[in-house]
């Protein structure tokens, strides 16, 4: 059995060594130096001619949980199954990103910095926990995560997907329709959706309006999910307190974007939940140690949602 492996980050070695490691049986090599016959290819942001070098192959895994990137390309062959990553070990790190800005926004950070900026002692009032509405757009594998884990701060908490859902403590809302409502009870919204057709440019003017007055977003999904420009004047016209962006249009973020200077925005740079090699590696083993048996797995991306 062969498994090609692509990726262009720093970590190709660990993935070739950690993929040799788990399938013994398999004999893995790193693009370019491919071999004829290939039964899997394990990639992330992959060349587009690289398809063409496997023109037998099983199942394509994606070293990452977004799709968006495979899915774009013209090159990704038709009638292959596409195996995401699920969790990964990412939902952890992504509890924590989420809780720590959702902290931040209800206990007024933002505002304190500038206090202690400018040396002002001021004491600002009780906030009610039953007014600070989470909102989770995305209930799924990192989403449900994020709402299991904040449920013991006490926030009202709701999440939004596209077909309902039933998570313990959590309000649930359900495609297009129920948008508005979900929006309107989030004072902070937190993005965990796939970037799709349906979701690009989802946050536009009009929905970061549906917010309430002095919301919040956080944005650790994908950056096209937002509109930088309505992100950027609804921040300017105070119907935002702020953002938190760990995902961008472009990547790295160009040193001129407005995002870089705006004093409501705290930005990262794509680094909220890193897929880890080890937890990851050991999934993509199971999985095709199934397909191999003729077994189903799970994490098959659906190619007319997109996700
Ligand atoms: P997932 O398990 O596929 O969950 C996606 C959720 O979004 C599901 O609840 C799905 O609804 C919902 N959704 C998709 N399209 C929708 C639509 N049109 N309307 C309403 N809801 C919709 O994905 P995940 O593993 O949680 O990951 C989510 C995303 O996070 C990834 O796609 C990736 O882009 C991003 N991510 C970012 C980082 C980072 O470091 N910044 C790390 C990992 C992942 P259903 O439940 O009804 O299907
Ligand atoms: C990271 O952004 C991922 O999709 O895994």
């Amino acid at each position: 059995m062969h498994v090609l492996l692509h990726t262009p980050n720093a970590t190709a070695g660990e993935w070739h060594a950690a993929l040799a490691a788990a399938l013994p049986e398999a004999r893995v090599t790193r693009w370019p130096d491919a071999p004829r016959a290939i039964d899997y290819l394990a990639v992330w942001k992959p060349p587009p001619e690289l398809f063409g070098a496997a023109p037998a192959v099983k199942a394509i895994f994606n070293l990452g949980a977004g799709v968006d990137a495979l899915m774009r390309m013209p090159t990704l062959p038709a009638g292959v199954p596409v195996i995401r990553i699920e969790d990964g070990g990412m939902a952890d790190q992504m509890v924590d990103y989420v809780t720590l800005a959702v902290l931040a926004a209800y206990r007024e950070q933002r505002v304190y910095a500038a206090q202690q900026r400018e040396g002002l002692w001021r004491q600002r009032p009780y906030r009610d926990k039953r007014a600070f509405g989470v909102g989770l757009l995305g209930l799924g594998v990192l989403g449900q995560c994020v709402a299991a884990a904040l449920a013991r701060f006490g926030f009202p908490l709701a999440g939004w997907s596209r077909e309902r859902k039933t998570v313990a403590g959590v309000r649930t809302y359900a495609g297009a329709s129920e948008l508005p409502e979900f929006l309107s009870r989030s004072q902070m919204l937190v993005c965990l959706l796939p970037s799709t057709p349906a979701t690009r440019g989802l946050l536009d003017r009009a929905r970061l309006h549906q917010l309430p007055q002095g919301a919040h977003l956080v944005n650790a999904a994908r950056g096209d999910i937002v509109v930088d420009a309505d992100l950027v004047a609804a921040l300017d016209d105070g119907h935002l307190a702020s953002a938190t962006l760990d995902v961008f249009h472009e990547e790295p973020l160009p040193r001129t974007h407005p995002f870089w200077q705006h004093p409501g925005i705290t930005l990262t740079p794509h680094v909220s939940a890193i897929t880890l090699v080890d937890v990851s590696v050991a999934q993509i083993a199971a999985k095709i140690r199934r397909l191999e048996r003729g077994l189903a797995v799970t994490g098959v991306v659906d190619r007319e949602r997109g996700y």
